[in-house]
């Protein structure tokens, strides 16, 4: 890929998120639980929260959970960390060494802000949402920070990370087995990387479906997937030994109806506020993707995958 589409598509992103991020903020809950992810419904304690869910399920992937405080605090590379809910949630849960690096200034400004004061409350009775499991002494203290990086540039050594984590951010990577590539030398040995995001799925079968697949993508600013083989196949060439590959679609799917439900009431809205000229495109797109991510993936269109790559050693 030239460095110019490359640069093409992160602006995109960049736009993307600056114009939407007040909608994740409001409506999608992210003030509360900073995750800007599908959750993940599989063994989801009444009350518990989706998304809070698919974290841990992924740091259990990653060899992060169960926590073990006699040992020297793991170090994670939060790569695309969206306002911060891994990195809080994972320092807080699990003792880890949080850094996270995004290429909207303002998210890794947001998420350090939600990190200082979630520290402030930990401890305090109304933490321990249900889910979550009994924070061991040793690990309540704050380490999660966040720089405005561009991933596919990072700005760190290589063997520095026990963990490098990708939450619904290798989607947006221009070049995605380049980007496998760059991760892979900042794994220390034995380290893992962690991936959950979309995949494609099967191809259209006619012109509805191949619109409304477009339109999710492009509503989302999400450049292209990949499929499950490409994923591992780069992994490997990369050095890696794939450790896990799921297919988790079913247990992301409730999830999914639930963005959907939203769909049918913001589409016309946001349709009507375009043409009178009272919201951008940006955020129309976003309506158009909110509305047709749900049906597409339940018909198979795209997937959603669960990835974990080991750095022998
Ligand atoms: C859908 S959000 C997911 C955020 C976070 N991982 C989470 O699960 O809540 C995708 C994030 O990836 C970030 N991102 C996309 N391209 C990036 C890049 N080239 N470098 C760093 N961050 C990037 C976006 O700015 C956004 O914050």
């Amino acid at each position: 890929m030239s460095d110019n589409a490359g640069r093409a598509i992160k602006d995109r992103v960049r736009n993307y998120f600056e114009d939407t991020t007040r909608d994740y903020l409001k409506w999608y809950g992210t003030r509360r639980h900073h995750h800007m992810h599908y959750g993940f419904d599989r063994d989801l304690p009444p009350g518990g929260s989706p998304t809070s869910n698919m974290t841990r399920y992924l740091a259990t992937l990653a060899g992060l959970f169960p926590a073990d405080p006699s040992r020297p605090a793991p170090k994670v590379f939060d790569a695309g960390c969206g306002m911060g809910g891994s990195s809080i949630l994972l320092a807080r849960e699990t003792g880890a060494q949080c850094f996270g690096a995004n290429l909207v200034e303002m998210h890794a400004r947001i998420a350090q802000a939600f990190a200082v004061r979630d520290a402030a409350k930990w401890g305090t009775p109304n933490e321990s949402a249900p889910g979550a499991p009994a924070v061991p002494a040793g690990l309540r203290r704050v380490s999660a920070r966040f720089l405005a990086n561009d991933y596919t540039t990072p700005a760190f050594k290589p063997a520095s990370f026990d963990v490098i984590w990708a939450l619904e951010s290798f989607c947006y990577a221009p070049d995605k087995e380049a980007w496998i590539h760059t991760m892979a030398p900042l794994l220390k040995p034995g380290g893992r990387l962690v991936l959950a995001d979309g995949c494609s799925g099967r191809p259209p079968a006619n012109r509805a479906e191949a619109r409304a697949f477009e339109l999710f993508l492009k509503g989302w600013a999400v450049p292209h997937f990949c499929s499950f083989d490409q994923i591992q196949k780069w992994a490997r060439s990369a050095g890696l030994e794939v450790t896990h590959a799921e297919d988790i679609t079913p247990d992301v799917l409730p999830h999914a109806w639930k963005i959907f439900r939203l769909g049918p009431i913001i589409l016309p809205w946001r349709k009507m506020l375009h043409a009178l000229g009272l919201v951008n495109e940006e955020k129309l797109l976003n309506a158009y993707a909110i509305y047709h991510q749900y049906p597409t993936l339940k018909r198979g269109l795209w997937r959603y995958g669960a990835f974990c790559f080991r750095k022998p050693g």
